[in-house]
């Protein structure tokens, strides 16, 4: 930790005052969903977004990051646009959620670090919980955590624009070690769900295919769309009339209806809805396997649910692809699926630790030779799970070290 407190004493002449560590996450099961409302579940690993800041009582805003080049610097009173690809997007929208709400008096000095390279593992909400809590912090604001998800949410889909749940800042917010969060995302509501004692100890490795892009830039936004077309398609079915595509989403169809008229939604709509209607019933199969202590079960929904994402929901990418094959071949490998949407960043494994060795024989055997693009990008981590965002306690108090 050393390095950040000393970063921020070189930069700004004192030592932080407050510390926030926000964990990145995985979505073992619920993949695609939450943007129609469906179920999902998510975990925090023990890898984190730290942010170690002081109060500016003029309300400046000034930021630098251990991983990307380039200061953040505004007042509070001019927030600049959002700047297609820049890092400095979370900080700007995490300032204008809160402002819509709050009349933000104190900015502050800070230096954030990340430890993964990112995607997939949604540093995005990471950082962003990070920053809204700081600014609740030196401003006095208290908000509660479904508040601090839907703040959040608010930046990644007005502010940057992508059409997605919540299912990511529920996970980085809510999450328990020991425990799967399981949330419902029509109604906000969800249960963490204790690990039975019966369940053998597990790793999550992360296979990262060294191949970034942001999500705005791939085809997200247009499954959404999909997704949202083929619910009113199945509602004029059912009903006889359509929601606003606003309101469109797949969840307002009963499964039952999906189950009659589904055969009727042309090709790629039709797939979408069935990635749906068949994920939520992997994580309500997934959850029950889960309070049994049934790894194994649970892991065969987490490839049902990868090869649901590569054959009817089409994400994922050709790099993806061939780390999920691998995975699945490992013994030891419970589960494994693209983690988040899947389009660029990583495959994450629920695994036996004792077949770490193995798992990474073969990603190594198979993964360069095929890509060789990213033979030198792409790495293996393991990790455990861990507690949602909080405060830590923090070595200075805003003064110099003396
Ligand atoms: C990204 C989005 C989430 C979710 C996942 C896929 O991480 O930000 O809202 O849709 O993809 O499950």
């Amino acid at each position: 930790m050393d390095d950040l407190y000393d970063v921020f004493e070189a930069n700004y002449g004192l030592l932080p005052s407050g510390h926030i560590r926000s964990p990145l996450r995985i979505c073992p099961l619920g993949a695609h969903v939450d943007h129609q409302h469906g179920l999902v579940t998510g975990m925090a690993l023990d890898v984190n977004v730290d942010l170690v800041y002081v109060p500016d009582n003029e309300g400046f805003v000034r930021i630098q990051s251990l991983d990307f080049p380039d200061e953040e610097y505004f007042h509070l009173d001019r927030v600049p646009e959002m700047l297609p690809g820049s890092w400095g997007n979370y900080i700007r929208g995490a300032v204008l959620s809160l402002s819509r709400e709050h009349k933000l008096k104190r900015g502050f000095k800070a230096i954030v670090r990340g430890k993964l390279p990112m995607g997939g593992l949604s540093s995005s909400a990471a950082v962003t919980t990070a920053y809204l809590l700081a600014l609740c912090d030196v401003n006095g604001i208290e908000r509660t955590k479904e508040e601090l998800i839907s703040l959040s949410h608010w930046v990644e889909k007005v502010f940057i624009g992508l059409n997605n749940g919540i299912l990511d800042q529920s996970a980085n917010v809510l999450s328990r070690d020991g425990f799967l969060m399981y949330m419902d995302c029509k109604t906000g509501e969800y249960e963490l769900v204790e690990k039975s004692p019966s369940m053998p100890s597990f790793e999550v490795a992360i296979v990262n295919s060294g191949f970034t892009k942001a999500l705005i830039g791939t085809d997200y936004n247009n499954r959404v769309d999909e997704c949202k077309i083929a619910a009113s398609v199945l509602e004029e079915l059912v009903h006889g009339r359509i929601s606003t595509y606003r309101d469109a989403r797949l969840r307002n169809i009963e499964d039952a209806d999906w189950e009659r008229y589904g055969g009727e939604l042309p090709g790629r709509f039709r797939r979408r809805a069935k990635h749906f209607f068949t994920e939520n019933d992997r994580v309500r199969r997934g959850v029950e396997a889960w309070r049994e202590g049934d790894i194994a079960a649970f892991g065969q929904l987490m490839m049902a649910s990868g090869d649901s994402s590569v054959h009817d929901y089409e994400c994922g990418c050709p790099e993806l692809i061939t780390i999920f094959e691998t995975l699945k071949t490992v013994k030891g490998v419970h589960g494994a699926r693209f983690s988040g949407a899947g389009y660029r960043g990583c495959c994450i494994a629920l695994i036996d630790p004792a077949c770490r060795e193995e798992l990474s024989r073969k990603v190594a055997a198979v993964y360069p030779v095929r890509h060789p693009e990213y033979a030198d990008k792409y790495h293996v981590h393991f990790c455990k799970t861990a507690d949602g965002a909080s405060f830590v306690s923090c070595c200075g108090d805003g003064a110099a070290r003396s």
